[in-house]
């Protein structure tokens, strides 16, 4: 067995290193920032734990398990810098804080259409967990062709000094939505000019989108049948 323990950044030992380059502004922030990206890795732990818990039960004592699988990842430092860009904010921490609620995000893939909308009742369900923020890209695709469910929830998060509630952003859609935003997403970054090329296939990418919603109804129908 291997016991692997996570490199996590200590925040005293920042303050004293960076110390002898950087304003205390700069520090404070920087020490400030490494503390919520740690906040937010322990809410995405509690939510991948009701998750898991979720997933057990389901194939303990049900027929049928809404869950396909679940993926895990904490926003990185550049994308996170990108993001505040692109919505005008200044790249300070508070501005993180306020308005970036994927600092720490997870997926769901569900089997079949119904059972993301029985993911996001499990989960809404728990008396710990709130609901921040809901945009059903389902019931309103996006103009690209995207579906997905998207909450924002948040989780009590117990620390040494205290509890802090976090917000996680959470992805919620079915294996053919899934594998159409993955796909998208790569044709997307495969050329240097991601806009302009890939929008010479928008309509395709959109068609096959709707398509695949077609094939999803179909075999939810073909299910409930049976
Ligand atoms: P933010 O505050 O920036 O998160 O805005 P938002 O939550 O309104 O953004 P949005 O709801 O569009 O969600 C952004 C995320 O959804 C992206 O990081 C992608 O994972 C996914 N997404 C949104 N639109 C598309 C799309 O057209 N194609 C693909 N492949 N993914 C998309
Ligand atoms: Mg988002």
């Amino acid at each position: 067995m291997i016991l692997e323990r996570e490199n996590m950044i200590n925040i005293k030992q920042v303050e004293r290193e960076l110390g002898l380059y950087s304003d205390q502004e700069e520090i404070h922030d920087i020490s400030k920032l490494v503390a919520y990206y740690q906040l937010c890795h322990s809410a995405v732990g509690e939510f991948g734990t009701k998750l898991e818990n979720l997933d057990d039960d389901y194939r303990v004592r049900h027929n049928h398990n809404p869950i396909h699988h679940i993926e895990v990842r904490m926003k990185d430092v550049g994308s996170l810098i990108e993001k505040l860009s692109r919505k005008n904010l200044p790249i300070k921490f508070q501005s993180i804080k306020d308005n970036i609620y994927d600092v720490g995000g997870i997926r769901v893939v569900t089997n079949y259409i119904d059972d993301v909308y029985t993911v996001e009742e499990n989960l809404l369900a728990q008396s710990d967990v709130k609901l921040l923020r809901r945009k059903d890209y389902i019931k309103s695709p996006k103009k690209s062709g995207y579906r997905s469910l998207h909450l924002v929830l948040t989780v009590p998060v117990f620390q040494s000094d205290g509890v802090q509630v976090t917000p996680v952003e959470i992805q919620i859609r079915t294996v053919g939505m899934d594998m159409w935003a993955s796909l998208e997403h790569k044709l997307r970054y495969k050329t240097a000019e991601p806009e302009v090329k890939v929008a010479e296939y928008s309509e395709s990418l959109q068609g096959y989108a709707d398509e695949i919603n077609g094939i999803e109804h179909n075999l939810q129908e073909i299910f409930h049948n049976l």
